[in-house]
């Protein structure tokens, strides 16, 4: 790994990164949210960066400062962020990697208010209603033409990890899926540590608990591996 990182495999490549939460408005005041940090996607594009990769990091509102030297663009929403995935993807060729750490939310609020909600004094609550987002992953991996050479979901998965996670990996159509057990006992849903099966196609490894930036720089090392390679 020390050698990989001294001779820059990924010169020249362009890695694209999702990362942290995204927020759904329910009124101009308050959104739905989850507890991603943010720290392993913010992980994944320090070591892409560091293996000599250009990196495109859209990052939702996270609690974890983005790396420094690469190109962040920030979203608050899903939809935002599917849109400047695609538009990263299509600015130029291809990119040769997407990497999806980002805890998008699955729904949003399909009846978010304009102006923010008041209590009318009855005791009266409201009622939110919820859409789907869009897979961001799924429409990327799924694409025909100009897909990026490799793609990589995050399956945060509390029951059953390696099972929802290889059907999660057929359903998208990604390449890889980092899977990991979030858990609450767990700790690793805003913490410094992950536990992580990596699954391929006909593989999956389980790696030891480590740091998320240990987890980063190993990932970033087997990308550097097969996008080098092709
Ligand atoms: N993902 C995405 N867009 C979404 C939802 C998820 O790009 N709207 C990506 C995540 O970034 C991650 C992968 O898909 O890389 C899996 O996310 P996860 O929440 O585990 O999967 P879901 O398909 O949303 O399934 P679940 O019902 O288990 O949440
Ligand atoms: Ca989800």
């Amino acid at each position: 790994v020390a050698e990989a990182f001294a001779e820059g495999p990924l010169k020249g490549r362009h890695a694209i990164v999702t990362s942290g939460p995204t927020h759904e408005p329910i009124d101009p005041v308050r959104y739905i949210a989850n507890r991603s940090s943010g720290a392993q996607g913010t992980a994944m594009a320090a070591a892409l960066r560091d293996l000599g990769a250009r990196v495109t990091f859209v990052t939702g509102p996270a609690e974890v400062p983005p790396p420094a030297g690469v190109d962040v663009v920030r979203v608050k929403t899903a939809q935002e962020m599917r849109e400047a995935v695609e538009k990263a993807n299509a600015a130029d060729a291809p990119a040769d990697v997407a990497v999806f750490a980002a805890a998008v939310a699955d729904w949003h609020v399909t009846n978010a208010s304009g102006s923010k909600m008041k209590k009318d004094g009855s005791g009266k609550v409201p009622a939110l209603e919820f859409g789907e987002n869009p897979d961001i992953l799924a429409g990327v991996a799924q694409m025909t033409e100009g897909r990026p050479g490799l793609v990589i979901g995050f399956a945060a998965e509390t029951d059953d990890v390696v099972a929802n996670a290889t059907a999660k990996r057929e359903r998208k159509g990604c390449d890889w899926i980092v899977a990991n057990d979030v858990s609450a006992d767990t700790g690793i849903m805003g913490g410094a540590e992950n536990a992580i099966v990596l699954i391929e196609e006909n593989v999956a490894e389980v790696w030891p608990r480590m740091s998320k930036q240990e987890v980063a720089r190993l990932l970033a090392a087997r990308i550097a591996e097969t996008v080098g390679a092709r």
